[in-house]
């Protein structure tokens, strides 16, 4: 009797777990001057009187690029031991995907974290481009199954982009972000100067992600875009934070209000223009960088939309004359790279980006500047249809491109 009642509980118990999680965004200039409160204020923020540690890991990039940047946290900690305390020796860590490819490097950050002791009311931070944020941040939710990360993106992309959200993850067993996390950080600090020693090229290519996240749910800020984009072309400061400040809140707020932050669902409209991009990064064994590669993805998906009837006609020539006054290069031989049957290899990109996706496939696309829509398939002649309007637009040699079998730009929607 007493059972029965027991298995009568537990087949309608389905439970419920509701978390919420917050976390602040700051937005500084030079984090490690003496006075700065933004780095006290994100440690702080739960308990106001502890002395905290941390174990700091250091992107080998920025620490060539600013080589008096660790003597300068060292002052910062000792003016503030009060407040906090750094573990052992600053830790370098190879920046770029170097990091995120060899799996050794998570057992050695996954090592540091464990020789400092840190525990999960203590700190792993991290500075550094998105793949050293990354992979630190996969360490930092692993080890005592999550401890406190803040992260201090050190790039553009990382600071507009993927160092303010929820994701972590390393490259393995060839496929990029086979092993990762969602784990949302303690704090995210962005510091505009170390956007000041970056490289123009990694300058730029954050850019691309902004563009993006303004041709999906911003039009207004679109329109800013190419206002500013001569200043941003000179990477001016000015307009440079404005971009970065802007883009990282749409992207935060696709998180926080998207009602999907941990990507249950298919529907992924942050990936706007990226199944090409993915696919395009691997064919061009990383010669283009994501952002680099981004670009060619949002113009190529606008000129689909187009042709589709989705988006207006001359729309996808607004977005490619900006991505141009950007400094992005829009054109690049792998976009034409055939199997050995003759198909194009950019449309293998298609099922692997339907398995990233984990469910069925499902593409943004654009019905306006500033507003996305999802489909769920591909048409692959107008993709070619696509390629060969871009080498047009590039002057370049149509005939590298497969021909077109006399299939016209065919409109699918209404
Ligand atoms: N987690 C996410 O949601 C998410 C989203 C998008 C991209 N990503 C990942 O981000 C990574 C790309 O990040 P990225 O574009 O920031 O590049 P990156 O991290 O690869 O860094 C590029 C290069 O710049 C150097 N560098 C970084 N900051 C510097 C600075 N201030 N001065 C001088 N050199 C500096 C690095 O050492 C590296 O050599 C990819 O691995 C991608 O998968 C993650
Ligand atoms: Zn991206």
């Amino acid at each position: 009797m007493q059972l029965a009642h027991w298995r009568h509980e537990n087949a309608e118990a389905e439970q419920t777990l509701q978390l919420a999680y917050s976390f602040p965004l700051i937005n500084t200039r030079d984090v490690f001057a003496p006075d700065n409160p933004a780095l006290l204020q994100a440690l702080c923020r739960r308990e106001p009187d502890k002395r905290q540690r941390l174990a700091i890991f250091l992107d080998s990039g920025v620490a060539q690029a600013m080589p008096e940047l660790c003597a300068r946290i060292q002052a910062y900690a000792q003016r503030h031991a009060q407040h906090m305390e750094i573990i052992g020796d600053i830790i370098i860590t190879p920046g770029g995907e170097a990091c995120k490819n060899d799996v050794q490097q998570l057992w050695r950050l996954l090592d540091a974290l464990a020789e400092r002791r840190i525990d999960r009311h203590s700190y792993a931070l991290a500075i550094g481009g998105g793949a050293v944020l990354d992979a630190v941040g996969l360490a930092a939710s692993l080890f005592h199954r999550g401890v406190r990360h803040i992260r201090l993106p050190a790039t553009v992309l990382a600071q507009a982009d993927s160092g303010v959200g929820v994701k972590n993850a390393i490259n393995w067993n060839g496929q990029k972000n086979l092993l990762g996390s969602f784990a949302p950080p303690w704090a995210v600090i962005n510091d505009s100067c170390f956007i000041d020693s970056l490289p123009p090229r990694e300058k730029r290519a954050g850019m691309a992600e902004a563009v993006k996240v303004a041709l999906i749910r911003d039009a207004l800020f679109f329109h800013w875009l190419e206002a500013q984009a001569a200043h941003l072309a000179r990477f001016e400061p000015c307009a440079m934070s404005a971009l970065i400040e802007r883009s990282a809140h749409l992207h935060l707020h696709q998180i926080t209000h998207g009602g999907d932050p941990f990507e249950h669902g298919s529907a992924r409209p942050l990936d706007y223009g990226h199944w090409i991009a993915h696919k395009l990064e691997r064919l061009s064994r990383h010669a283009l960088s994501h952002g680099e590669a981004v670009a060619l993805g949002l113009v190529l998906d606008a000129r689909y939309a187009v042709q589709c009837g989705l988006l207006a006609a001359g729309e996808e020539v607004r977005i490619w004359r900006l991505l141009r006054q950007l400094g992005f290069s829009l054109w690049h031989a792998q976009l034409a790279a055939c199997d050995a049957q003759g198909r194009l290899c950019l449309l293998q990109g298609l099922e692997e980006f339907r398995e990233h996706l984990g469910g069925s496939l499902c593409i943004t696309l654009l019905r306006g500047i500033g507003q996305a829509c999802e489909v769920d398939q591909i048409d692959a002649q107008q993709v070619l249809h696509a390629l060969h309007w871009l080498a047009r637009q590039e002057g370049q040699d149509e005939q590298a491109l497969p021909a077109l079998n006399g299939v016209a730009e065919r409109r699918l929607a209404s």
